[in-house]
């Protein structure tokens, strides 16, 4: 790119030759000057778009320069008599179109050098923004524009608009915009409407002041919105402030986002559609959706889930809602709803499918149990315990079996003779064997009530091995839609996620390498998680059994053809080290401010954007894509399915008694402690809380502990402070040396 040899904000000169940005030779000439200062054209004015010769101008135009106008005119003010309101009717001039009957350039639909000129920029001016004015008619908020630039077109968009009535602000100076504008051809109006417009591409110098600003045409929209495949891109809403464009856009592209506006049926995209295109994904691999409670999370993250059903990519989904099912047709979609429901398996964790001990390896043990209470808390002690206790492929009562063993290695002779703990020491003698080197009794006990605290969460009980049907799922090429409460879903998620991610590694390894795989092939695939603050927090000491794998996948995913697609209203609390991976973003309403301070500080939103933020709809936000290297102002497509509905309010309300997961989590967490004292109650409220990702009161959790004691799975003990609560019996039938008391287990966990 050339500079201009006069330096870049300077105006250009009359009869220096610039491609695209010509000079008249004479000032005079500009078409303004043609109808005289203050003079209006009677003929009404023509529509934005209409008609052929209408509203448009020669764009080979020359642009005056504003600089070279007689000083009196430069001074001058304007006549009275300027009617107010927005528009006004007035066409100032015969457009000059001597070079206007070029021959259309290939793929153009007309002559390429006939376009409505919007307005003109005034500056300041830089490499990449221009600000503009006109007196016809305000700015459309978003809307794409095209600027002249040394050398041809650069298109833009609105980024912000303002309207200003000069004479009623500064009475008594003469308007310098309203005059120059004048001058280059703009009707004259006492409204002016100014527009900040960004270049969609940085220039290597500033846009030159005086330049035109005119209607874009689909081609320049096409080579900068649509990808190359547009068959293969995602088209997941559109491009807010497109619509003038819209009658340029074919009709299937348009088909492909369906828009949904309140109290409407509905419609074809209006306007350009957004795409995403997976085949960036290799550079730009993971995806985030950030928005407050109600900005349209969900929905954009069912449309991302139907856009990988569409495109028959795998996936695995944590779905904490209950919500991502794709049968239903969308109710409202019309013609566009539709089901998806051989795309996609769902499966209730500790329901459906659960963890087979047997498959798990001796780390993976390890790091289940580690997860359990805290990754800090686990000891080197409890590592090596675990090596020598762990047998592949067997069963966790095996497990449990040679936990025993070692603990008795810690009693006397007597004690360990006899019955069927005798019987359990020939059984496990290399346990028997190693005596008390093992690991001290407080460590094998720490294991023992990590142990009870994932059993009791369900994750061992019956049903399928997840990880081999989420394998089985993706290789069908389907999404595998994990549900379950809080805990049991992190846990059974991490499980799934770690041999699915090592699978898949091991595979791509041996392709590279040239070996022949161990076993059938494991597809690239997608993990798409709603809540994703939950399955990695960014607190270090909020626990989360998910947080390594999930962070493991941000970092080297990209690799291996794994990618994040991770929603959450909380971008403050989620783990920055995912969320600077993030590369591609769409950012709905927001309205917390330390959310709002974490979007600023970790995506590209300029600051009109944000400010935006907290009065967005639902379903409207930003969408930043690195791959292209802009955001765009983006409405979200309806979605093709709904959630499933419930039959009756009331058969619902049974379920959620049935499915309550509080006892459960309650009775882990009472294991966990080893009791619950009076002192202990407000801790208690707040793991259970964090857990089932709600508030749990002190009188609910009150009201709990008693069903619990009622049920004969506590006992309830009255002190001078209020009840306490201790388990009913050791469930794995304690030989007699449980000497773990409440008190020290208390100790052993901190709340
Ligand atoms: N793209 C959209 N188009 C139209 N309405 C939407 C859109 N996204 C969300 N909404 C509206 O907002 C409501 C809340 O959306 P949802 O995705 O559940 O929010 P969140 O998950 O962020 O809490 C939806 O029920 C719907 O009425
Ligand atoms: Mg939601």
């Amino acid at each position: 790119m050339r500079a201009l040899a006069q330096g870049p904000t300077e105006p250009l000169r009359p009869g220096r030759q610039v491609p695209g940005v010509r000079l008249p030779p004479d000032p005079q000439h500009t078409p303004r000057a043609a109808l005289g200062p203050g003079a209006r054209d009677p003929r009404p004015g023509p529509p934005l778009r209409g008609g052929t010769d209408g509203g448009r101008r020669c764009v080979r135009d020359p642009v005056p320069d504003l600089h070279s106008l007689p000083p009196d005119r430069r001074q001058g003010r304007l006549p009275p008599g300027h009617r107010g309101g927005g528009r006004h009717p007035g066409r100032p001039v015969e457009p000059k179109t001597a070079r206007c009957g070029d021959t259309p350039a290939p793929g153009r639909k007309e002559d390429p050098c006939m376009a409505e000129v919007l307005g003109y920029v005034l500056g300041p001016t830089d490499d990449s923004s221009v600000e503009a004015y006109t007196t016809r008619q305000p700015w459309p908020l978003h809307g794409l524009v095209r600027v002249q630039v040394e050398g041809g077109w650069a298109l833009g968009q609105v980024t912000s608009t303002q309207a200003d009535r000069p004479e009623l602000l500064r009475p008594d100076q003469p308007d310098a915009i309203l005059e120059a504008l004048g001058r280059l051809g703009d009707p004259k109006g006492p409204v002016v409407f100014k527009a900040r417009i960004r270049l969609l591409e940085e220039r290597a110098t500033p846009v030159p002041v005086g330049a035109m600003v005119v209607a874009p045409e689909w081609e320049d929209v096409k080579g900068h919105f649509v990808p190359g495949d547009p068959d293969r891109a995602w088209a997941i809403g559109v491009i807010r402030g497109t619509e003038a464009v819209a009658p340029y856009v074919p009709d299937d592209l348009k088909d492909r986002a369906p828009i949904l506006e309140p109290g409407r049926p509905v419609t074809a995209a209006p306007g350009v559609p957004a795409m995403i295109d997976p085949d960036d994904q290799h550079q730009f691999p993971h995806i985030g959706i950030f928005g407050g409670s109600g900005s349209g999370k969900s929905v954009a993250l069912r449309v991302l889930c139907e856009q990988m059903m569409l495109s028959r990519h795998p996936g695995v989904v944590l779905d904490p809602h209950q919500e991502m099912e794709f049968v239903r047709p969308f109710p409202d979609a019309g013609a566009w709803g539709r089901s998806y429901a051989n795309r996609h398996e769902v499966a209730t964790v500790g329901k459906d499918v659960a963890i087979d001990w047997r498959e798990l390896s001796t780390d993976m043990v390890r790091r289940l149990l580690a997860s359990a209470f805290g990754e800090q808390e686990w000891s080197p002690n409890m590592d090596a315990a675990v090596g020598l206790l762990h047998q592949r492929k067997q069963s966790l009562q095996t497990f449990r079996d040679r936990l025993q063993v070692a603990r008795s290695n810690h009693m006397s002779e007597e004690q360990q003779a006899g019955g069927a703990l005798e019987q359990l020491r020939q059984q496990h003698k290399d346990v028997a064997d190693m005596g008390r080197q093992i690991a001290p009794l407080e460590t094998l006990q720490a294991i023992e009530r990590r142990l009870n605290y994932l059993d009791r969460l369900g994750l061992f009980s019956a049903g399928k091995d997840a990880a081999r049907w989420a394998l089985d799922t993706i290789r069908n090429r389907k999404l595998a839609v994990l549900r379950g409460p809080g805990r049991t879903l992190e846990f059974v998620g991490q499980y799934v996620l770690q041999a699915l991610y090592r699978a898949r590694r091991a595979y791509r390894d041996a392709v590279e390498q040239g070996i022949p795989p161990a076993g059938p092939a494991v597809p690239p695939f997608w993990v798409v998680a709603d809540e994703a603050h939950q399955f990695a927090p960014r607190n270090p000491e909020v626990r989360a059994a998910t947080r390594g794998i999930l962070t493991e996948i941000a970092q080297e995913g990209r690799k291996y053809g794994v990618y994040l697609a991770l929603a959450t209203q909380r971008p403050a609390l989620l783990s920055e080290t995912i969320t600077a991976q993030l590369s591609t973003k769409l950012v709905l309403r927001t309205v917390r401010a330390q959310d709002l301070q974490a979007i600023r500080s970790e995506t590209d939103l300029d600051a009109e954007a944000t400010r935006r933020l907290p009065y967005l709809r639902s379903g409207d936000g930003y969408l930043s894509l690195a791959a292209q290297g802009r955001t765009l102002p983006v409405r979200i497509r309806a979605p093709h399915t709904s959630r499933r509905s419930q039959d009756s309010a009331w058969k619902e309300l049974d379920q959620m008694v049935q499915a309550d997961p509080l006892p459960q989590h309650l009775l882990a967490a009472v294991t966990q402690q080893g009791g619950v004292k009076p002192t202990g109650m407000g801790g208690l409220a707040q793991l259970l809380s964090r857990d089932l990702g709600r508030e749990v009161s002190l009188d609910e959790l009150a009201a709990a502990l008693d069903e619990l004691a009622a049920a004969g799975q506590l006992v309830r003990r009255d002190t001078p402070f209020g009840p306490a609560y201790e388990l009913a019996s050791d469930p794995d039938g304690g030989d007699g040396s449980e000497e773990s008391s409440a008190d020290e287990v208390m100790e052993e966990v901190p709340f």
